[in-house]
């Protein structure tokens, strides 16, 4: 198992200023920061992050919402850490979140879904080095 994540605080979580407490349930969930940036993604940058959702019908409205306004990429440690986030973030659709996740407080619904976490441990190196720099991260 990794022990490493590809967090990103979207902009609807930036908008609604959500991130404080956000960060904070990482942070209690025993998660490590070791990297953070607040970002505008560029059009290229966020079609390259999703490339694998190019040919799904929400692919455009993703690629705009993502850079819509501001968003928080972060690189997270923990022992098994993609799982262990995708636990506390909840499921895509925050109706069917689990109560007390992320997304279940924080999310309007499947395409606004408040944060990203990566799905495997291969998509998190993949995903973190989309973002950061080898000396950005602690
Ligand atoms: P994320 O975890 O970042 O991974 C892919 C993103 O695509 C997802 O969160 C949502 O923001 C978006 N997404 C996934 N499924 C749908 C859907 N059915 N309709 C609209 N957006 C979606």
């Amino acid at each position: 198992m990794g022990n490493r994540t590809l967090a990103i605080l979207k902009p609807d979580s930036v908008r609604k200023n959500h991130i404080g407490d956000i960060i904070k349930m990482i942070l209690q969930a025993g998660f490590k920061i070791k990297g953070m940036k607040m970002i505008k993604m560029t059009k290229e940058s966020a079609k390259v992050f999703y490339f694998i959702h190019k040919d799904r019908a929400f692919y455009n409205d993703l690629v705009e919402y993502m850079t819509s306004g501001h968003c928080i990429p972060m690189a997270l440690e923990k022992e098994n850490a993609v799982t262990e986030f995708r636990k506390l973030i909840g499921a895509t659709d925050p109706t069917q979140a689990d109560e007390g996740t992320v997304r279940k407080l924080y999310a309007k619904d499947k395409a606004e879904n408040a944060v990203h976490g990566s799905d495997s441990d291969d998509n998190a190196e993949i995903e973190i080095a989309h973002f950061f720099s080898t000396q950005e991260l602690i």
